[in-house]
C-alpha cells in the first residue's frame, strides 16, 4: 500500500477521546471509590436487591444486631446499629467488598459516628484481622458523647493481606449507637480524603481522557422517577447524603458523588460532562411506549416528573451549574462547593440532558423546558441532548428531528454493534450535516457473541475510530462504554477495564483508547491510500487517519490493518523527517492479553517504509512534525 499524506488539513475537535463513568459493575462503591467498608451506612434495603436489609454485610458476636431509626444522624441516613453490650463484649464485623485488602506499612483512616447511651462511655477497639486470625492493625476510639459525633483514628497495617475483615469491639456494659463505619486507605489518588482507589484512577488518567461523563447511562435517569439520580443528594457531608438504589442491582452510598467527580476531572485535566435526566426515567418508565400519560398515572406509574414539579426540577439542573461554576461567596451553591473544600469554580462547560430516552411527548416537553432554561441562563454552557437508543430506528430519526427543531448544540448517540458493522459503516458520519447539532458518540463498543474483549473487537473499534477522527469536525466527543467491571460483580460485558480488590486488568480495547487518547490532535490531514488490491472487502479493512497537534507540533499517523495478511506499506510525508516513534498493537483476533509496544523509528527523508502486520494498529508519531 501507499499512503500519501497531503498538505490539506481541517480543524477537528481536541476533545475526541473521553471516558464514560457509570456506576455499573460495582464501578463506584467497591470499585473506584476507595471506601473499604460495605454497607457502612446500614442503609442497604430490599429496594437495592431482593433479600438485602440494613444488616447486610455485617456479622455480630455477643448480641443481636439491632437496627434503629429513632433520632438518626440525618433523615437521609435513617438506619443505624444500636448495640447493647450489657451481657458482655460485642464484636461487629465487616468483610468489606469481598474482603479488605491491606498493604504492609500503609496507613488506614477509620472513622465512625457514635453516641453513648449507657452510664459509662464506650472505649471501642477497632482491628483489622486476616482470615488466619492475625491482627494487622488496631486502634481505640472512645465514644464519649451522648450526642452523635464523628470519631476518627488512623492505623498502619503491619502485614499484607488480601482478605482482611474489620472488627469493631464494644466493651461489656457499654450501650452505643453506631453509624457511618468507614475505613479508607490513606494512599488514595492524589492523596485525597474520601478519595479514589489509586491504581484504578491512575489507569483512567493514563488514557488522557479529555472529558468524563457521569453518572451514567441508565443510572442517570433511573428506574422510575423516584430513582432519578438527584445530584443534590450526592454532595455535602457524607452522613447527610442520600443513598440510592442502583438499577443494576446494588446500593449506592454516593460517597463518590458530584463533588468528588468534579474534583477527579480537575485532577486529570478532563472536562466534566455531567448527564442529568431529562425529567423522564429510563425509557420513560417501562410502559410509557404503550400507554398514555393518563393511563400510566392510573396504573400508579409515571412517564416523567409531574409537570407541576418540573419548575423545581429545572431549578435543580440550573443549581448544578451554579455548584460547579458559581461564586463561592455570593451564590448559594457556589458557597456549598466552597464548604466542601473547593472555593474555586470547576469551570463546567457541558451539560448532558437525557440518556438514550424514548423520544416521547413526555420527554419532549420536559427536555424543552430544561434546554430553554439552561440556554437562557447559561448561554456559554453546551447542552448535550439525546437521540434515543440507536437500535430503535424510528425513535432515533425522531430524536434527530427534535434536536434540530430545538437547536440543540450537540446530541448523544449510542450504539453497541458487531465488528462487521464497524468495518462496513466507516462512511457513517461522512455526510452528516456540518451545520446541525454536533455529535457526542457517548456509548459504543464492538460486541461479539459471548461478549469478549479481544484483538478483533479492539481493532474494529480502532478502524472505526479512524473514520470518526476523519469526521471529528462533526463528532466532537466519543466514549467507549462501559468503563469498569469488578470480578464477580459484573452485570454487563464487555467493559474497558476489569478489576478485583487486588488487580487492575485493562483490556486490549483499553489500549486502543489509550493509543487514541495519547495521540490525538486538533487538525485532520487528508491522505490518499492506494492498495494493490482495491477490492471493497480489502480496502474496508485498512484504516488510516493522520492528525497534527498544535500543542506539541507533532504529526500522528494511525494505521489499522484488519486483514489476515501483512501489508507492505510506504507512507509518503509532505516533508522530510528524521525520526519518529512507532507504537504497535497486534495479535491474532482472539488474543486478549497483548499490549502495545513502542520503538524508535529512523526516518530518512519523506518516505517511511513499514509493514503493517496482519491484525494490527500502528501509530507513527513524528516529533514536531519533522
Ligand atoms: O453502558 C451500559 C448501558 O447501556 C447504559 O447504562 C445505557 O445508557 C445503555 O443502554
Amino acid at each position: 500500500a501507499t499512503i500519501d499524506i497531503t498538505d490539506n488539513s481541517k480543524a477537528i475537535s481536541d476533545k475526541l477521546i473521553g471516558i464514560f463513568f457509570e456506576d455499573i459493575n460495582y464501578a463506584a462503591d467497591g470499585g473506584l471509590y476507595a471506601e473499604l467498608v460495605r454497607n457502612r451506612d446500614f442503609e442497604f434495603s430490599s429496594n437495592d436487591r431482593h433479600g438485602w436489609n440494613p444488616t447486610t454485610g455485617w456479622a455480630i458476636e455477643g448480641a443481636e444486631l439491632t437496627i434503629d431509626t429513632v433520632a438518626p444522624i440525618h433523615p437521609n441516613n435513617p438506619h443505624y446499629a444500636a448495640i447493647d453490650a450489657s451481657n458482655g463484649a460485642v464484636e461487629l464485623v465487616n468483610n468489606g467488598f469481598d474482603g479488605i485488602k491491606l498493604t504492609k506499612g500503609e496507613g488506614y483512616n477509620f472513622s465512625i459516628f457514635g453516641r453513648s447511651k449507657g452510664a459509662t462511655p464506650g472505649s471501642i477497639n477497632v482491628s483489622l484481622v486476616t482470615p488466619d486470625g492475625a491482627t494487622a492493625a488496631n486502634a481505640t476510639v472512645k465514644i464519649a458523647s451522648k450526642e452523635w459525633r464523628k470519631y476518627e483514628v488512623s492505623m498502619k497495617s503491619r502485614i499484607n493481606a488480601d482478605s482482611a475483615r474489620l472488627v469493631v469491639k464494644i466493651p461489656a456494659n457499654a450501650r452505643v449507637d453506631l453509624d457511618m463505619v468507614s475505613l479508607f486507605p490513606q494512599n488514595t489518588f492524589k492523596n485525597r480524603r474520601n478519595g479514589l482507589r489509586k491504581d484504578l484512577a491512575q489507569t483512567l488518567a493514563d488514557l488522557k481522557p479529555r472529558f468524563v461523563r457521569f453518572p451514567g447511562g441508565c443510572v442517570a435517569h433511573g428506574q422510575g422517577i423516584d430513582n432519578i439520580y438527584d445530584w443534590k443528594g450526592s454532595v455535602g457531608p457524607l452522613e447527610a447524603r442520600k443513598p440510592l438504589s442502583n438499577l443494576w442491582g446494588y446500593h449506592q452510598t454516593r460517597g463518590l458523588g458530584y463533588h468528588e467527580y468534579f474534583q477527579f476531572c480537575e485532577d486529570i485535566n478532563a472536562e466534566p460532562l455531567p448527564v442529568l435526566a431529562a425529567g423522564v426515567p429510563c425509557q420513560n418508565s417501562n410502559h410509557a411506549a404503550h400507554h398514555t400519560h393518563d393511563e400510566l398515572t392510573l396504573f400508579g406509574q409515571q412517564d416523567g416528573i409531574p409537570m407541576e414539579e418540573m419548575d423545581a426540577y429545572v431549578q435543580d439542573v440550573l443549581d448544578l451549574i451554579e455548584y460547579a461554576n458559581g461564586d463561592a461567596k455570593s451564590t448559594e451553591w457556589g458557597r456549598k462547593r466552597a464548604e466542601a473544600g473547593h472555593p474555586k469554580p470547576f469551570n463546567l462547560k457541558y451539560i448532558g440532558i437525557g440518556n438514550e430516552d424514548l423520544i416521547s411527548p413526555a420527554f419532549k416537553v420536559r427536555f424543552k423546558m430544561i434546554n430553554d432554561a439552561v440556554r437562557e441562563k447559561y448561554p456559554d454552557i453546551t447542552v448535550v441532548g439525546t437521540v434515543g437508543p440507536f437500535y430503535e430506528g424510528a425513535d432515533y430519526i425522531e430524536g434527530w428531528e427534535f434536536a434540530r427543531e430545538e437547536n440543540v448544540p450537540m446530541v448523544d448517540e449510542h450504539y453497541y454493534v458487531s465488528p462487521g458493522w464497524m468495518i462496513h459503516n466507516q462512511h457513517y458520519y461522512d455526510n452528516y450535516d456540518r451545520k446541525g447539532p454536533k455529535v457526542y458518540l457517548g456509548e459504543y463498543a464492538a460486541h461479539l457473541p459471548g461478549r469478549p474483549s479481544n484483538i478483533e473487537t479492539a481493532l474494529a473499534e480502532a478502524l472505526y475510530l479512524t473514520s470518526v477522527e476523519r469526521n471529528a469536525d462533526v463528532v466532537e466527543m466519543t466514549s467507549y462504554a462501559p468503563l469498569l467491571a469488578k470480578d464477580r460483580n459484573t452485570q454487563w460485558t464487555p467493559d474497558l477495564i476489569y478489576f478485583s480488590n487486588n488487580d487492575v486488568r485493562p483490556t486490549v480495547d483499553y489500549y486502543v483508547q489509550k493509543l487514541y487518547g495519547n495521540n490525538s490532535g486538533n487538525r485532520y490531514v487528508d491522505s490518499k491510500v492506494t492498495l494493490d488490491n482495491n477490492d471493497d472487502a480489502v480496502s474496508k479493512r485498512i484504516g488510516v487517519s493522520v492528525v497534527t497537534d498544535d500543542k506539541s507540533g507533532d504529526m500522528i499517523i494511525k494505521l489499522v490493518n484488519m486483514l489476515p495478511v501483512n501489508v507492505n506499506t510506504t507512507v509518503n510525508l509532505p516533508y522530510s523527517a528524521k525520526s519518529a516513534t512507532l507504537t504497535r498493537l497486534s495479535g491474532s483476533p482472539v488474543d486478549k492479553d497483548v499490549k502495545p509496544v513502542t520503538s524508535t523509528l529512523k526516518v530518512n527523508g519523506s518516505a517511511i517504509p513499514t509493514t503493517l502486520p496482519k491484525y494490527s494498529m500502528t501509530v507513527i508519531r513524528l516529533k514536531n512534525g519533522k
